[in-house]
């Protein structure tokens, strides 16, 4: 196991009624203005939004509105809340939504109290915010794990980036499962899917020998597979729903790495697709991750051994490593057309084959879970996917 340091900032209120106890006790921390922002409306639409201004009020708060924050959140839109936070003296940013809106008031936190450009900032100069205006998270749409976390995922559209940028934490986060009920089916299933991909991506990271860690992202692997099955024999299950909101976050709030370094190719693939063609998220990863996989799977034969065996509960009987490995990965891809994703990028939409050359040329190349690859393979891994 690496050597490590951890520590957790952000406070989860979990449950029903989750709102109403995280703002009742946590606003009177913070100033009188508080930025509610958010999405593309959702929330008008389902009530959450009244129900949020309802506990600002009661809380005697002064409201500022930002909305329209898209999925795929564009750094112009950061400067755009960050040029609100100051005009209207904000004191606490609420984000209301999912990992889009989360993201976006991560770095508008950030960007709001410095004169620096955050972008070049932190790619640049690699100097990273210590200050931020504080904020909190009610998550609406689960998967990304964004609550628990000080990343975010910002596309800048001038340089055809989707990168990672470091931002905020929140100081709480509500996750109320009914939240998510109005999500559509197929948001809360490539949600779900991107949960199950970051905890791939950290398995697959080093070191190879298994780690605690690894050990409780099976758990949570085997918890995700089992529990989209269930939520897509009934949309109504809230254990269900539950259960996927609590792995998202675990999937993402740092427990399965510790002791580990991560992988995260396939995020760094599917972000620069997004960057080119704006597509959903988890749809791209779903596609993505069993091409890659093929291309790895001999290098890392034992802990993909491992992942059939304890992800997907496929039993030895006679095979040899490399086989037993090589089952993990189709029961992976048997799985994805199972719940109704995408298997290809046509089936997604993406119908221009010349984004596959400046994806490949433009990714993160990471330093490889048990392959390092190459700009030419990457290439030809998103020639498999279209
Ligand atoms: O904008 P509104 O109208 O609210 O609609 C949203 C949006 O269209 C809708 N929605 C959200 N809650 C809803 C709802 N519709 C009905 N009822 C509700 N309760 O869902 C749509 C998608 O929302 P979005 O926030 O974009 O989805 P998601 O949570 O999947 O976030 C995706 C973004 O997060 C980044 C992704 O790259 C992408 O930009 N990620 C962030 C990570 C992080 N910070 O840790 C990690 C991830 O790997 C990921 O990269
Ligand atoms: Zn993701």
């Amino acid at each position: 196991m690496n050597d490590f340091v951890y520590s957790y900032p952000t406070k989860v209120y979990f449950g029903q009624g989750a709102a109403k106890k995280a703002l009742t006790a946590e606003l009177v921390k913070f100033g009188k203005t508080v930025m509610i922002a958010y999405g593309g409306g959702s929330i008008k639409k389902n009530g959450i939004f009244d129900e949020i201004c309802g506990l600002l009020r009661e809380a005697e708060k002064e409201i500022v509105e930002f909305s329209g924050i898209m999925p795929n959140p564009t750094y112009a839109k950061v400067q755009e809340g960050a040029a609100l936070v100051r005009e209207r003296k904000v004191d606490f940013i609420l984000a209301v939504g999912g990992g889009s809106v989360i993201d976006c008031s991560k770095i508008i936190a950030a960007q709001a109290v410095t004169e620096e450009d955050i972008w070049n900032m932190e790619f640049m100069e690699h100097k990273y915010p210590t200050e931020f205006v504080p904020m909190g998270a009610v998550v609406t749409a689960s998967g990304t794990g964004a609550e628990m976390n000080s990343g975010a995922v910002i596309t800048n559209e001038e340089t055809k980036q989707k990168a990672g940028v470091l931002g905020a934490y929140a100081a709480f986060a509500v996750l109320d499962p009914a939240y998510t009920m109005t999500l559509p089916e197929k948001q809360v299933i490539s949600g779900a899917f991107d949960t199950l991909s970051h905890c791939m991506e950290t398995y697959f990271g080093s070191p190879r020998e298994t780690t605690l860690s690894d050990e409780i992202g099976e758990a949570v692997m085997r918890n995700v597979i089992h529990n989209i099955r269930a939520l897509l024999k009934d949309m109504g299950d809230m254990n269900a729903r539950s259960e996927l909101m609590w792995a998202s976050a675990m999937g993402e709030n740092g427990i399965l790495k510790i002791g580990k370094v991560t992988d995260f190719q396939a995020h760094q693939i599917e972000h620069q697709l997004g960057a080119y063609t704006d597509c959903n998220h988890g749809q791209g990863l779903a596609v993505i991750h069993p091409v890659l996989y093929r291309h790895m799977y001999q290098d890392g034969a034992d802990q993909f051994a491992r992942f059939a065996r304890n992800a997907w509960g496929i039993l030895e009987e006679g095979k040899t490593k490399e086989e037993l490995a090589e089952a993990g990965v189709q029961a992976l891809a048997d799985f994805v057309k199972e719940i109704g994703m995408p298997v290809t990028f046509t089936e997604m939409g993406i119908t221009d084959k010349s984004v596959l050359q400046k994806v490949a040329d433009s990714c993160n190349l990471t330093a490889g879970c048990c392959k390092k690859l190459s700009r030419e393979e990457i290439l030809e891994i998103l020639e498999e996917c279209f």
